[in-house]
């Protein structure tokens, strides 16, 4: 297992490029299963989940060439949709094949997928979901057994006590579109994630209107071809960075981001007193020389996104004064509080909130990730740390960060990965 060093103090400067977007790439390559025709996916990042991706469709059959940020699908030639639990167990994303393979094989046994450290994750909004397409679902021996001969549209109502869902959403958006008739899914999620896979299903032919919105609207097709198609950028790989820049008095520039989907996150570094300037598609982060404390409540898109919760937490940690952060999608997720305080911050858990009274200085201590976003925070934390700070289990970073070490260091930071 692999560790990280890093030597705090840096000012981070330069240029640094944003990769394709891991939450869309895990459902968009899902999708390819809908046509029997080969897709071509382009800008889709080397991180560990898409590694998982796409050894779980060649388990179902599918001929898949990786090539860098293109990954080529051909899923002419899958048989068995089922998903095992250790194929499941690795990756709670791989439940967005449910939606594809029962629409295309009108059934799809899926692992249940098990717990998770930021939290209950349920599916019940996924099963509801097809159940009102017409599919049978029943729960065996620790797998979804969903069948239907099928699917039929019709009006799906998709919120759940925390809102909308994500890959809830992508779920019945995917099995709509070779549906008989029409599908109207009311509380749709609207995270740009979510436009970007209907986006891709257009391009392979499927009817789809309100992309975005709340409603989303879905005519059924008999069949969907194949279809190249390119990945937006990670808004919260952007975010990362932006945060990273702002915490160490740096002057960064993030190029391929679309500031536009982070509208709830730059609103409340603009009220700490970070300065972000667009120009030609390139956001300039800088700061005023001392920031000021903001308080955060995640909420699902265009809200505060949860994934940049822990990020935004470890900025507020050298904020001098008080600030509350408040988790409302995943109320347990403050896996990086511990870690966080014992690298020398003062965070308070009082329920589903973390009241932090911000310091003026962080010091290095070894500290181990426990989930993706949890171990982003950490090493911003240790960027700004005096001394050194040992980040032990990165491979919770390789999930979803693409080439994380050598971007930083191309920014002047002090970071190497070691073995343990
Ligand atoms: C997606 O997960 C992302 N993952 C998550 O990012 C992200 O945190 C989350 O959306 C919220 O933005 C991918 O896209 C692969 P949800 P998803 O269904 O779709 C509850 C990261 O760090 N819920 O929108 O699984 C659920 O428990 C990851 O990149 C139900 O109650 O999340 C949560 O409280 C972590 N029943 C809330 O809804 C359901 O059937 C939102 O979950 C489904 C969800």
């Amino acid at each position: 297992m692999d560790k990280l060093i890093i030597e705090g103090g840096k000012r981070l400067e330069g240029t640094v490029e944003i990769s394709g977007a891991k939450n869309s790439s895990l459902p968009i390559l899902a999708a390819t299963f809908l046509s029997r025709e080969p897709s071509v996916i382009k800008n889709v990042p080397q991180v560990a989940d898409v590694f998982t991706m796409v050894k779980i469709m060649k388990s179902l059959g599918a001929k898949v060439q990786h090539n860098g940020n293109t990954v080529e699908v051909d899923p002419r030639n899958v048989k068995n949709p089922v998903l095992t639990y250790k194929l499941v167990s690795t990756m709670r994303g791989s439940i967005c094949f449910l939606g594809p393979l029962l629409a295309r094989f009108g059934e799809v046994q899926v692992s249940f997928p098990g717990g998770c450290v930021i939290g209950q994750r349920p599916i019940d909004l996924h099963l509801k979901g097809v159940r009102t397409l017409g599919a049978d679902v029943k729960l065996e021996h620790g797998y979804v057994v969903a069948k239907c001969k099928k699917l039929k549209g019709t009006r799906v109502y998709l919120g759940g006590s925390f809102g909308s869902s994500v890959l809830g959403t992508g779920n019945i958006m995917m099995a709509a579109a070779l549906a008989h008739g029409k599908t109207v899914i009311d509380s749709a999620a609207c995270e740009p994630e979510v436009v970007d896979l209907g986006n891709f299903l257009k391009k392979m032919g499927a009817k789809i209107d309100g992309l975005g919105s709340p409603s989303i609207e879905i005519e059924g097709v008999k069949k969907l071809t194949g279809a190249v198609y390119s990945v937006i950028p990670d808004r919260i790989e952007a975010g990362t960075y932006i945060i990273a820049s702002a915490m160490t008095k740096g002057d960064v520039t993030i190029k391929n981001i679309d500031l536009r989907m982070l509208g709830a996150m730059l609103d409340k570094l603009k009220d700490a007193g970070v300065i972000i300037t667009e120009k030609n598609g390139h956001a300039r982060i800088r700061r005023e020389r001392v920031l000021r404390p903001v308080s955060v409540t995640t909420l699902p898109y265009p809200g505060f996104p949860t994934d940049l919760q822990a990020q935004m937490m470890a900025m507020m940690c050298i904020v001098p004064g008080i600030s509350v952060i408040t988790e409302k999608i995943y109320p347990e997720r403050f896996m990086h509080v511990s870690e966080l305080n014992r690298m020398g911050a003062n965070i308070m858990l009082e329920g589903h909130s973390a009241i932090v009274s911000g310091r003026k200085t962080l010091s290095g201590a070894p500290v181990m990730a426990s989930d993706l976003r949890a171990s982003a925070a950490l090493v911003l934390a240790g960027l700004v740390a005096e001394g050194v700070t040992d980040v032990s289990r990165v491979y919770h970073l390789d999930r979803g960060y693409e080439n994380l070490v050598a971007k930083l260091q191309s920014l002047g930071a002090n970071i190497k990965r070691e073995k343990e």
